[in-house]
C-alpha cells in the first residue's frame, strides 16, 4: 500500500474512487457499532469509516487510540444526508476503509492534539512535537515556508546573489549582548555569533557582488518578549551603487509579492513615509499604528504661560505638554483614571492631568486653572467632543511622547479602534543620526555607527558636537501595524566621514581598529556607494498570519525565561569539554 493522496486534499471529486491515505488518530467515535476516524496529516483532516461487516478489520480498529499512525485504503462515498460538515474542507466525504494497517501506537498524551487546548507554553515546547500537530501550526509552518519562498523567488529574479555568511566570528555593533563561543584553539579567545551579518554584506559589496541576500540567522543575548527571541531570521540584503529609494522600492516589491502570493492579497505601494519626528509627535513612537486615529497634540505653545503650576513649571524648564483624546472617555472612574495614571507612571511620567469634556466646555480639578480661550483651543486641537476624556503630560519630551504614545495603543485596543483585517505599512525616515546618551554624557548612533549622514558625501561634510544633534540619518525603517518589521541605510563609504562619525561617538582609532579594522580596511580599497535593509522574518510570518507572538511561527522557540524545555538547553557540559576549551567555572549561578 503505497499513499496516494494526502487526508486534507480529498473532495467530492474522488467519490467512487479509491484512495490510500496516512495520518495520525485525530480523534475516535463509535456510533451503534460504527466506527469513525477523524484522520489527520498535515493538509487536514479525512474521516474514515469501519464498518462492522468488515470483521476482521473491525476487531482490530476497536483497539485504535488517539495518534496511532494508520495507513489505510478505501473507497470515497458522499456522507449521508444531515451528516455533512461545512466547517470541514473534506466535510461532504468520508472515506470507507477496506484494509488497514497500523503503522505506530501511541502512549498516552500530555495534552490534547487540538486548536481550542489551553495548555502551559511550557508543557507545550517539551513536548513541541505534539504541540505542532495541532492543525493550527500545521498552517502557519506551511504559510511561513510559502513566505520564505515568494522572498527568494523575487530576490532571485531581480538579480540578487544568496551568500552566506560566517556564524562563529567577531561581535557586531548592532548594540545587543553578544553570544560568545570559546576557541578550542586559542585559549581565552571567543568567537561571537553574528547579531547580523552587517559587516560581511557590507564587505561583500566591497568585493563587488553589487547585490547580495541571504535569509539569517542572527543571535542576540536580549530579554525575550513577544516579538524578540534569542535567535531569529533576518532577510538582510544589500545592494550597491544605490540610494535610500532604491532599497525602498525593492522591498516594497518584495513584499508586495509576498502578500499575493501567500495571502492573495494585494497591498498598495508605494508606503506612505512619514519623518521620524511626526512619528514621535503624532503617535509618541518610532514605530507607529496607524490603523487608527486619536493622535497626540502638542501644547507647548498655547500653555506656556498658564496657570497650572506643574505645566508652565514643566514648559519653563524646556519640557512639553502633550495630550491625548480618548473617546467618550469622560464615562471612567476615577479609579479607572488613576489606573491610567499608574499605567503612564511606568514610562516614567510624574502624573497624568486630565478633563471630562462637556456640552458646556470641560470638568475636572485642573479646569479652573486654564483661562475659557485655553480650553477652547486645547478641545478644538483635539477635536474633542461632549463625553470625552481628554488627558495630558507635561515631562521631558521622550518621557511625554513614550507615555502617551503607549496610552494611546492601551486605549486604542481597548475601544476596538484597531481593524484587525488592516495591513498599515509605513516607512518611517528621516531618523537623527546621534541621540544624546544623558547618563553616559555622550553621542550614540541611533542606528548603527556605519549609517551615511545626510550630506556625508558632500566634501565640505563638518560633523561638531554642536551640529550633532540636527544631522539626519539616511536611514529608514518599514513599520506594519505598529510593529518594526525592518530596518536599514545607506552606509558611510568615504573613510573621512567615517572617521568623523568615529571621533563624535569617542571611539578612538585603536578600539575602531579592535573591533571593525577589517570592515574600515576593506572600506579603503575601493568600496562603492552601498546600502541595505533586513527585515525580521519571524515578525513577517506572525503578522501575516495574525499571531500575537513570534514564538507560533518559530518551530523550536524559547521560552520566556530563555530556556527550551524540550532539548534542556541551556544544560552543563563535561569536564573534558571544558577543559579542551580552557574554560574553568569559577561561578555556579544561584538560580539553578
Ligand atoms: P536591526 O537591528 O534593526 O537591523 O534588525 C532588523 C530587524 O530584525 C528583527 N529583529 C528581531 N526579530 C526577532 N527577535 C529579535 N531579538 C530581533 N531583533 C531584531 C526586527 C528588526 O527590524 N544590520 C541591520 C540591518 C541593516 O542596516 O541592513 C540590523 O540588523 O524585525
Ligand atoms: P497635583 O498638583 O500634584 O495635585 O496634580 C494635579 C493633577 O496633575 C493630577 O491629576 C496629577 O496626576 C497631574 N500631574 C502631576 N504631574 C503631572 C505631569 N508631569 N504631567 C501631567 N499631569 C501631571
Amino acid at each position: 500500500m503505497k499513499r496516494s493522496c494526502y487526508c486534507g486534499y480529498v473532495r467530492k471529486d474522488s467519490i467512487g474512487k479509491e484512495l490510500t491515505v496516512c495520518g495520525w488518530v485525530h480523534s475516535r467515535r463509535d456510533h451503534g457499532g460504527v466506527i469513525f476516524i477523524d484522520l489527520r496529516d498535515r493538509e487536514g483532516i479525512l474521516q474514515i469509516v469501519f464498518q462492522p461487516e468488515n470483521k476482521n478489520i473491525f476487531s482490530v480498529a476497536e483497539h485504535i487510540r488517539s495518534e496511532y499512525v494508520l495507513r489505510v485504503k478505501g473507497y470515497v462515498r458522499p456522507r449521508p444526508e444531515g451528516t455533512l460538515n461545512p466547517n470541514m474542507p473534506t466535510g461532504e466525504v468520508e472515506l470507507v476503509v477496506g484494509e488497514l494497517e497500523i503503522l505506530n501506537s501511541s502512549q498516552g498524551l500530555p495534552f490534547e492534539i487540538s486548536d481550542y487546548v489551553e495548555t502551559g507554553e511550557e508543557i507545550r515546547l517539551k513536548y513541541r512535537y505534539l504541540d505542532l500537530r495541532r492543525p493550527v501550526f500545521q498552517k502557519n509552518f506551511i504559510v511561513r515556508h510559502k513566505i520564505s519562498k515568494e522572498i527568494r523567488d523575487f530576490l532571485n529574479e531581480d538579480g540578487f546573489l544568496e551568500i552566506e555568511t560566517p556564524f562563529l566570528t567577531k561581535s557586531t555593533p548592532e548594540g545587543a549582548r553578544d553570544f560568545l563561543v570559546p576557541a578550542r584553539v586559542k585559549h581565552g579567545s571567543f568567537y561571537a555569533l553574528p547579531q547580523s551579518p552587517q559587516l560581511f554584506k557590507q564587505i561583500l559589496m566591497v568585493a563587488g557582488f553589487d547585490k547580495y541576500y541571504q535569509i539569517a540567522r542572527c543571535f542576540r543575548d536580549e530579554d525575550l518578549r513577544a516579538d524578540r527571541q534569542l535567535e531569529f531570521t533576518q532577510v538582510d540584503l544589500e545592494m550597491s551603487f544605490v540610494e535610500e529609494d532604491d532599497v525602498i522600492d525593492v522591498v516594497e516589491r518584495m513584499l508586495a509579492r509576498v502578500f499575493k502570493g501567500a495571502l492573495n492579497r494585494e497591498i498598495k505601494t508605494p508606503f506612505p513615509k512619514m519623518a521620524y519626528s511626526e512619528a514621535m509627535l503624532k503617535y509618541g513612537s518610532d514605530k507607529p499604528d496607524t490603523r487608527f486615529e486619536m493622535l497626540i497634540q502638542d501644547f507647548s505653545a498655547q500653555l506656556q504661560n498658564c496657570g497650572f503650576g506643574v505645566f508652565s513649571g514643566v514648559l519653563s524648564k524646556g519640557g512639553v505638554v502633550r495630550g491625548l483624546c480618548i473617546p467618550k472617555g469622560a464615562a471612567l472612574s476615577r479609579s479607572e483614571i488613576d489606573g491610567l495614571t499608574k499605567f503612564v507612571g511606568e514610562y516614567g511620567a510624574k502624573g497624568l492631568a486630565w478633563m471630562k469634556v462637556t456640552a458646556a466646555g470641560a470638568e475636572s480639578n485642573i479646569v479652573k486653572y486654564f483661562k475659557d480661550e485655553e480650553i477652547k483651543i486645547i478641545l478644538s486641537k483635539l477635536e474633542a467632543k461632549d463625553g470625552d476624556l481628554v488627558v495630558f503630560l507635561a515631562d521631558e519630551e521622550k518621557i511625554a511622547a513614550q507615555g502617551l504614545g503607549a496610552l494611546r495603543l492601551k486605549m486604542g485596543r481597548e475601544l476596538g479602534l484597531i481593524d484587525k483585517d488592516k495591513f498599515n505599512f509605513l516607512w518611517v525616515v528621516d531618523f537623527p543620526m546621534f541621540e544624546w546618551d544623558k547618563q553616559e554624557r555622550r553621542w550614540q548612533a541611533l542606528h548603527h555607527p556605519f549609517t551615511s549622514p545626510k550630506d556625508g558625501e558632500d566634501e565640505t561634510f563638518a560633523l561638531t558636537n554642536e551640529n550633532a544633534g540636527n544631522i539626519k540619518a539616511k536611514a529608514y525603517d518599514v513599520v506594519l501595524n505598529g510593529v518594526e518589521l525592518g530596518g536599514g541605510s545607506i552606509r558611510i563609504h568615504k573613510s573621512q566621514t567615517q572617521k568623523q562619525v568615529f571621533n563624535l561617538l569617542n571611539i578612538d582609532e585603536e578600539s575602531a581598529k579592535e573591533k571593525f579594522g577589517f570592515l574600515l580596511d576593506a572600506l579603503s580599497y575601493g568600496a562603492p556607494p552601498h546600502g541595505g535593509v533586513a527585515l525580521g522574518l519571524d515578525r513577517l510570518c506572525a503578522l501575516l498570519i495574525g499571531e500575537e507572538s513570534i514564538r507560533e511561527v518559530i518551530a523550536f522557540p524559547k521560552t520566556q525565561k530563555a530556556l527550551d524545555p524540550m532539548s534542556n538547553a541551556p544544560s552543563e557540559v563535561s569536564e573534558k569539554q571544558l577543559k579542551e576549551l580552557g574554560v574553568r567555572i569559577v561561578i555556579k549561578q544561584a538560580n539553578k
